[in-house]
């Protein structure tokens, strides 16, 4: 059952106090990744998202997304593309700025790496503040393609990024299997 995989999910994911600064709660998925029963059941159920949106290709967002969409990609028959920090990638990029807490971040996707009209499921590890997860609807729109849904393993919902996320989606299903 759907509680079943969030108490396993959540039983993996570690609190680290004061990371990467003072204050901060770190949610570290390594003991996830670890653990291949976990890490086939959060593929599993990602892949069943990406198949239930009817997703021509998963869209993974650097760094802890692309471990997690890689795998579903293959689980589901459909490609891979990464989104990227600015600079990462050799050829031709579209880019997206984003406010951060401080200053600003900038991300970039291939430009010819969706087809017209694809329909795309964005997959990272957290939803914190949204803003990754922004510029990136974003950035697959300018390619062409279509949002099919955003898939997070969890959601940070006293950040909000939900409501901010909320107009980029357009109607499109966010989905968090667990809320933090
Ligand atoms: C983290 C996380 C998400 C993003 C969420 O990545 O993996 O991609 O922040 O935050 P937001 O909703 O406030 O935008 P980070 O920028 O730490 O990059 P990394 O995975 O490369 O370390």
């Amino acid at each position: 059952t759907d509680q079943k995989l969030r108490d396993l999910l959540i039983s993996r994911i570690t609190d680290v106090p004061d990371y990467p600064k003072p204050g901060v709660m770190f949610k570290d998925i390594t003991p996830l990744l670890a653990d291949a029963g976990a890490f086939t059941a959060l593929t599993d159920a990602l892949a069943a998202l990406c198949e239930r949106y009817r997703a021509d290709k998963v869209v993974g967002l650097e760094a802890r997304g692309f471990i997690l969409a890689a795998p579903v990609a293959v689980r589901a028959g459909v490609g891979f593309v990464p989104v990227r920090k600015a600079g990462k990638l050799p050829g031709a990029t579209l880019s997206q700025a984003y406010e951060l807490e401080y200053g600003t971040a900038e991300i970039e996707i291939h430009a010819e790496a969706l087809g017209v009209g694809e329909r795309v499921l964005v997959i990272d590890d957290v939803l914190a503040t949204g803003g990754t997860a922004e510029a990136s609807l974003k950035l697959i729109r300018r390619a062409g393609a279509q949002v099919a849904g955003v898939a997070v393993l969890m959601e940070l919902g006293f950040l909000n990024g939900r409501e901010r996320l909320e107009s980029v989606l357009d109607g499109a299903p966010l989905d968090a299997l667990i809320q933090v």
